[in-house]
Parts: C-alpha cells; structure tokens; sequence
C-alpha cells in the first residue's frame, strides 16, 4: 500500500550545497513530496524530536549539531515508503553504506549523516505531526 515516511537534510548536508541533488535523487527514487520546509531548529527542538535517544552517549553532540544550521523537512509517499527510502539512503554510518545511496555520496560521518529517515511507519507518523500541520501537507 502507498504509505509515508519522513525525512530531514541535515545541516551538515544544507551547508555543503547538497539539498537540491539529494531533492533530485528522492524524486527520481519514485518518491512523492508530500511536505516540505525549510527552517532552523533550536537546541530545544532538536532535542524534542531526538529525545528517544536521550540516555544516548552521543544525545548532546547530536542536539547541540542538528541546531548548528538549517535543515529541510519532509513527508514522502511511495508504496512501502519507510523500508524503501531506507534503502535509498543507505546505513547510519556513511563509511557502510552501500555504493549510490545517499549516505554514500553526501555524508562524512555517522553524526553529520546527509539525512535522517524515519524507522517504522509509526515513527513516520510522529515525526511528520512534528513538524507539519494538516494545511501543510498535500
Ligand atoms: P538519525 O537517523 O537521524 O537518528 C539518530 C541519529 O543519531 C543518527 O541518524 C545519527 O546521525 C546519530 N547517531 C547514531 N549513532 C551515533 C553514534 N554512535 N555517534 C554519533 N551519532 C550517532
């Protein structure tokens, strides 16, 4: 069934001139832009959108990078939207992500990772309400 996911590039990615070829391989990977914007989030909200990893080691450094610039966030459909756009993307750690995903082409380091995808179609949901209301989806 067509279903959604959502995403976010990551400042890291912003910054380094990559948002327009990663919009590019996301449309051309079958995926439909759904909602999209362009903004920046404060420390406060990247840690309320992180915060299933807060007893993470890695939780500070990740608040403190996802608020050093702006990102772009989206809703995505494409028939199994999570798994697939998981796939496009390639693992957390860019050094073993396969050839031609986006990982592997934008990405530098686990942390500065290019783009977050969400992990079940429930975390796809949540993460969407996060940023998005009803009048900015389409
Ligand atoms: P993301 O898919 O956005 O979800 C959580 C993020 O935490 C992940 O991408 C990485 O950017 C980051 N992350 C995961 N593991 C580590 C780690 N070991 N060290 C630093 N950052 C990490």
């Amino acid at each position: 069934a067509t279903n959604r996911t959502f995403t976010m590039i990551k400042p890291d990615a912003v910054s380094n001139g990559f948002t327009g070829a990663i919009l590019d391989d996301i449309i051309k990977g079958g995926f439909k832009i759904v909602a999209l914007k362009y903004i920046a989030l404060t420390a406060a909200t990247a840690g309320e959108f992180y915060a299933v990893h807060k007893s993470r080691p890695f939780y500070g450094d990740l608040v403190k990078f996802m608020s050093s610039g702006p990102i772009v966030a989206a809703i995505l459909e494409k028939d199994n939207a999570v798994e697939d756009f998981r796939k496009l993307i390639g693992a957390t750690d860019p050094a073993k992500a396969d050839a031609g995903t986006i990982r592997n082409k934008y990405a530098k380091s686990i942390e500065a990772n290019a783009v977050h995808g969400s992990d079940s179609d429930e975390n796809a949901e949540i993460e969407g309400n996060f940023y998005f209301s009803a009048f900015e989806r389409f």
